[in-house]
């Protein structure tokens, strides 16, 4: 087990990631306290025991349904009015149990109740522990608009423990996998360990080493950065175009869209002249590892999705962070109208190659 702390200007963070994290650390880090426990319909099924021995004894244990749809102002409301109803106080705390949807709605509560009670994040999914949990955003969805409402939230202490990995499906791995593979375009360490294991990135002895390097890397990035002011804004590589595809044709995971985002972003960059074909190919082939990239169609009518992405509403630019060097992201700007153009392209290049 390993700790990382990270402070920013509003406050400082705890992570504890690795084997046996989850039983040394929770049981320290709710002692005497009065607890609130948001998880999900799955979570709870499958952590049953976990639920009533760490976490009902302490206080109420409120239950959303799975999944991205739970992320929304009547969810929220419900988590806020079962806070009140429980009687959570001002010193309370807040543990998040779950996945990502769990993390940012039970995170964006505790920002609001009395004004902010402490958060615990417990995650539960690889992309939970590799990204979302860690750097304290928070948010639900509004009217199809991905994250739109939220807050900047620090948790108190992170528990990243690989325990849960052995109840997740392929699909949940293969989504974590794609954050993972984000991670790998944004630092050289961690790139140069995805090319050396390229062939056994889904085994869990792999996967334990690699969610602490993401974690430390974020850890330095968000302590630099809180609000997405500068550096930050890497960490969203391969979203603006992954969250578009997302948006439209849906039925795909958040991380395999983001490494589908990767890939048709690559396009860009390489025909922008900013990454070299080597560099490029070796991630395209990290990503076919892990997704079967689609030569989609209707990818014109896709792309108006990016507009709506946070970074570029009210504008006819397209911002992107696309991968030109191992461990040097550039931010990229395109008229609308040529992004549109190249990843019509690529669509049409990724279908002549099938
Ligand atoms: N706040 C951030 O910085 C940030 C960063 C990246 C993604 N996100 C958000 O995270 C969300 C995606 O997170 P996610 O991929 O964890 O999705 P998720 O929370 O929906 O979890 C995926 C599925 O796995 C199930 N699950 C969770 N833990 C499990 C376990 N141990 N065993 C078996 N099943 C389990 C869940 O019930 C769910 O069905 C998106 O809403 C995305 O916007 C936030």
């Amino acid at each position: 087990m390993k700790k990382l702390d990270i402070k920013t200007p509003s406050c400082e963070s705890t992570v504890w990631c690795g084997e046996g994290a989850l039983a040394k650390v929770l049981p320290e880090a709710l002692e005497g306290r009065q607890i609130f426990t948001v998880t999900d319909s799955n979570v709870y099924e499958l952590y049953r025991e976990l639920v009533s021995r760490e976490l009902a004894p302490r206080g109420h244990v409120h239950v959303i349904p799975a999944g991205e749809r739970s992320k929304n102002y009547s969810c929220l409301m419900g988590i806020l009015k079962a806070m009140l109803a429980s009687g959570l106080r001002r010193g309370g705390t807040v543990v998040a149990l779950g996945g990502g949807v769990v993390g940012d709605i039970a995170g964006l509560a505790a920002s609001l109740y009395m004004r902010g009670v402490r958060l615990v994040q417990v995650p539960t999914t690889l992309l939970s522990q590799v990204d979302s949990s860690v750097g304290g955003k928070t948010a639900i969805d509004l009217c199809g608009v991905k994250n739109v409402v939220g807050t900047f939230y620090q948790p108190e202490t992170v528990i990243a423990d690989p325990v849960f990995f052995d109840t997740l499906p392929a699909r949940e791995i293969r989504c974590g996998l794609g954050e993972i593979i984000k991670y790998g375009a944004l630092d050289k360490d961690i790139y140069i360990k995805l090319i050396e294991n390229k062939n056994r990135l889904a085994r869990p002895e792999f996967l334990k080493g690699i969610v602490y390097d993401c974690i430390a890397h974020k850890a330095e990035v968000v302590a630099a950065d809180e609000r997405e002011g500068g550096i930050r804004k890497t960490l969203n590589l391969g979203h603006t175009t992954g969250h578009a595809f997302e948006l439209f044709y849906k039925r795909r995971s958040h991380g395999e869209f983001v490494l589908i985002g990767m890939y048709y972003e690559l396009y860009i960059a390489l025909r922008s002249g900013i990454c070299a074909p080597e560099y490029a190919q070796s991630l395209i082939s990290l990503i076919k590892s892990v997704v079967d990239v689609p030569a989609y169609e209707n990818v014109a009518e896709a792309c108006a999705g990016a507009v709506h992405d946070k970074k570029n509403v009210g504008s006819r630019e397209i911002v992107m962070v696309v991968p030109a060097a191992p461990g040097e992201p550039r931010e990229l700007r395109l008229d609308i109208g040529e992004y549109t153009r190249l990843l019509c392209e690529c669509a049409a290049e990724t279908e002549g190659k099938k």
